[in-house]
């Protein structure tokens, strides 16, 4: 048995976690903030900040309370330093200091991005581990793809804590594309997981809304051009440009049925491209003599419903094990940050008390 302490704060979730040995979940505590930013329709970096500090004790003493241990248990605190919004961060990671420093624990430092493509890799329940078990269940060389409200990214995997990012996005991630197109169809806060409920009762071949896929060999991913062709197919085409346009219709002279068959259209071009680019990323690591064994996916977006059902398929297809996340570790949590953590508690990377919180990576 060896337990992480995870804890997460970079956007609008307050969470922590206890995992045994990068696997197993005996507690995931998430408390979201959604209340608060929706009538914002968006997060709002001052409240979000200032709810972490008010929440984070308690949080982590329920993650304790639900493991039924106490910090004497804990091998080590994993904390989600990067990236995110500064305020919102730095709560977080003061409180991990805090609680290395007083019981004489590690520090680790972990990316939240990175931590994303871990969710896979976890189980839920207090079960005893086999030896076996608790080796990490991904085989590497692997795909990772991150999608979430912030990134659209895909890295070409060694290990968990080994990944080179080979292709990005270049304007908006689809999280935060499903949010904007959330908005132009009249859907209440948060978006993606609204839109993907309407998708469902919608008919995708009604509209014909484009996939960007870049030049012919390009990996990144390009969202700006969907979000602005479905505007265009709701209000039509605008007079004037910026906050001067004026458009031809609004939202309410649209049909329910027909909010619906472009909300399913949306999602059919928003997930079909990440399809096509996940075959573009096959050929790429083959041709580089690292035919992919594993795609690991992982971001709030993996909670999509014809997503899941699409990365099954592509694993069929081209003979690679998927690991999705369970419902419960696809938004942002802590256990994942915990998961990751134990990895680097493997590796002894430990970070000291001047761990600091980073709003923006590269990687
Ligand atoms: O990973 P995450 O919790 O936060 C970031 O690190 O960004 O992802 C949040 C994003 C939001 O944009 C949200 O709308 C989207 O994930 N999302 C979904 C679904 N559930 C969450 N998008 C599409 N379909 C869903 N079911
Ligand atoms: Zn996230």
């Amino acid at each position: 048995m060896t337990l992480i302490l995870g804890i997460e704060s970079s956007c609008d979730e307050t969470a922590a976690a206890v995992v045994d040995r990068g696997r197993v979940i005996w507690s995931n505590v998430i408390a979201t903030q959604h209340e608060l930013h929706e009538r914002y329709r968006g997060v709002v970096p001052e409240l979000a900040s200032r709810a972490h500090v008010e929440k984070i004790e308690a949080v982590i003493a329920k993650a304790l309370e639900d493991a039924e241990i106490g910090y004497d248990d804990l091998s080590a605190i994993a904390v989600g330093n990067r990236p995110g919004l500064i305020g919102s961060l730095m709560v977080g990671v003061s409180a991990a200091k805090a609680i290395a420093w007083a019981i004489g624990k590690p520090l680790i430092g972990v990316d939240h991005v990175r931590s994303h493509l871990y969710a896979g890799a976890l189980t839920d329940g207090k079960i005893p581990l086999s030896a076996v078990e608790a080796e990490e269940p991904i085989t590497y060389p692997g795909i990772g793809l991150v999608v979430s409200g912030g990134h659209t990214s895909v890295y070409d995997m060694s290990s968990a804590t080994v990944a080179t990012l080979i292709g990005r996005t270049i304007d908006d991630a689809i999280g935060e594309a499903y949010d904007k197109a959330a908005v132009i169809l009249g859907l209440p806060y948060p978006g993606g997981p609204n839109l993907d409920k309407l998708a469902k009762t919608g008919d995708p071949s009604r509209f014909k809304l484009p996939q960007s896929m870049l030049g012919k060999e390009s990996l990144d991913f390009s969202y700006s051009g969907l979000k602005t062709a479905l505007l265009y197919k709701v209000r039509g085409f605008p007079k004037g440009r910026g906050a001067a346009a004026v458009y031809e219709r609004s939202i309410e002279d649209l049909e329910a049925s027909e909010i619906a068959d472009l909300a399913a259209s949306f999602q059919d071009a928003a997930t079909g491209v990440v399809i096509k680019k996940l075959k573009r990323v096959y050929k790429h690591m083959k041709n580089n003599g690292r035919k992919p064994k594993t795609l690991v996916v992982g971001g709030g977006v993996s909670a999509n419903s014809l997503l899941r059902t699409r990365l099954v398929e592509f694993g069929h297809n081209m003979d690679v094990e998927v690991f999705i996340p369970s419902m419960n570790v696809c938004l942002d949590n802590a256990a994942m940050i915990a998961g990751l953590g134990y990895r680097y508690y493997l590796d002894r990377r430990f970070d000291d008390l001047s761990l600091p919180a980073v709003a923006t990576t590269k990687i």
